[in-house]
């Protein structure tokens, strides 16, 4: 084989990305070997585990990629599997180390916990979408389902496919923004691995035949502590946490985990609902978090005719927002009221986001809303709360 034919070979693989690594798969030396003889060539592939998910889809992509270099007639992919040596090394590269990088307190990434006072108020759906609308403008975005007796987030985003275990390092699906969905001003794919992506882990991918959990406060705080410490998320903009209903074990213990998240209290437009979900956000006074803000879920929808369908009321999320503002002595927001829409059910049942599946019905427009004011705030540490401490 030439020179010329061999860095040929090496440079198209160069553009098959690990879908859960998202670096090119020769960067992350999973390339063992490549030869071109006679048109056909041979390509070394070594994977992180036996069994891995995503075989298929990197053993088509370069086949794709490979096939596309000139003189190459017929691409043969030959699998093999990491050492543990390999894999530790892998681990080094990606620059994983056993600690939750949240509760840095120099981490950039933006946290923000998405709250409730009861559930089926569409805590999960609104969070979903959220990073969807972030993800499609480019950020990269982890979502932690933290609702432990409800999990319902990989459902939301069609997700079916396991997380990896390497060694101690658990990599998390990762959910692609559609293309078409992609904000033109997004920035190209490419520059940054991570950008325009979702990655998600749920305790529900932990549990076999969806059996449910009944495990007790220390139990759950060691589980939602290893989401943080073994998951690698790379450098995220922005993680979602969708807790469960309540102020709970959960949501103590993901306050001490990650201190700086904000709070996102969802709540129906229905006054009844509005006492329960305001405990949710005075938590924020034990905890030290911020209420970054209150979304209305659930509000009007305005029918064929014209008129508004009022199911659950009117006015809960301004009144919470006030009553927030009062307890906290801070300027809570409304961020936003998305009405009932039945696009919006639909998008769930479906596994996609209505963000995506139909981006100019009415709670689409209101969650992107949402999402800007999310986006507006950035990343770092500006307008972030103080650590406080008690002595
Ligand atoms: N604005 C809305 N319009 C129509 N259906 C909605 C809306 N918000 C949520 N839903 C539906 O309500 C149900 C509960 O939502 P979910 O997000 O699972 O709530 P939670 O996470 O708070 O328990 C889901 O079936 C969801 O599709
Ligand atoms: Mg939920």
């Amino acid at each position: 084989m030439t020179d010329s034919a061999r860095s040929e070979l090496w440079s198209a693989l160069d553009g098959v990305v690990d879908p859960e690594l998202r670096r090119p798969i020769t960067e992350l030396d999973m390339v063992t070997g490549a030869e071109l003889e006679e048109g056909v060539a041979r390509i070394g592939v070594q994977l992180t585990i036996e069994g891995c998910p995503m075989r298929g889809t990197i053993e088509d992509d370069v086949r794709q990629a490979v096939g596309r270099v000139p003189g190459v007639r017929e691409v043969r992919v030959e699998i093999s599997y990491m050492d543990a040596e390999a894999r530790r090394r892998l681990r080094d590269r990606l620059g994983h180390t056993k600690t939750n990088p949240f509760a840095d307190p120099a981490n950039l990434t933006r946290v923000y916990a998405i709250a409730s006072g009861k559930g089926g108020v569409g805590k999960s759906t609104v969070t979903v979408n959220l990073a969807a609308s972030l993800a499609a403008s480019g950020l990269s975005v982890g979502i932690v389902d933290a609702d432990v007796h409800g999990f319902s987030v990989p459902g939301l985003l069609g997700i079916t496919q396991p997380p990896t275990k390497v060694e101690d390092m658990i990599l998390p699906p990762v959910v692609e923004v559609p293309p078409e969905r992609r904000r033109p001003d997004a920035g190209s794919a490419g520059s940054e691995p991570d950008a325009g992506s979702i990655r998600v882990i749920s305790i529900g991918m932990f549990l076999p035949d969806n059996r449910p959990v009944a495990w007790r406060g220390p139990m759950l705080h060691r589980a939602l502590e290893q989401f943080l410490t073994d998951v690698h998320f790379g450098d995220l903009d922005v993680l979602l946490l969708d807790l469960p209903p309540g102020t709970g074990d959960i949501a103590i213990s993901m306050s001490q985990l990650v201190p700086s998240a904000g709070l996102v209290v969802v709540s129906t437009p229905q006054h009844a609902a509005v006492d329960i979900a305001e405990r949710a956000g005075t938590m924020s006074l034990q905890t030290g978090q911020e209420v970054v803000g209150v979304v209305e879920n659930m509000a009007a929808m305005t029918m064929p005719d014209g008129s508004l369908l009022e199911m659950f009321g009117s006015g809960g999320g301004r009144l919470l927002a006030e009553r927030l503002s009062r307890s906290t002595e801070r300027d809570v927001p409304l961020l936003g009221s998305v009405p009932l829409d039945p696009a919006l059910r639909e998008g769930g049942d479906a596994g996609v986001p209505v963000v995506w599946s139909a981006p100019g019905s009415p709670s689409a427009e209101a969650l992107e809303d949402i999402a800007e004011s999310l986006r507006r705030r950035g990343r770092g540490l500006a307008g972030r709360p103080l650590p406080v401490t008690l002595t």
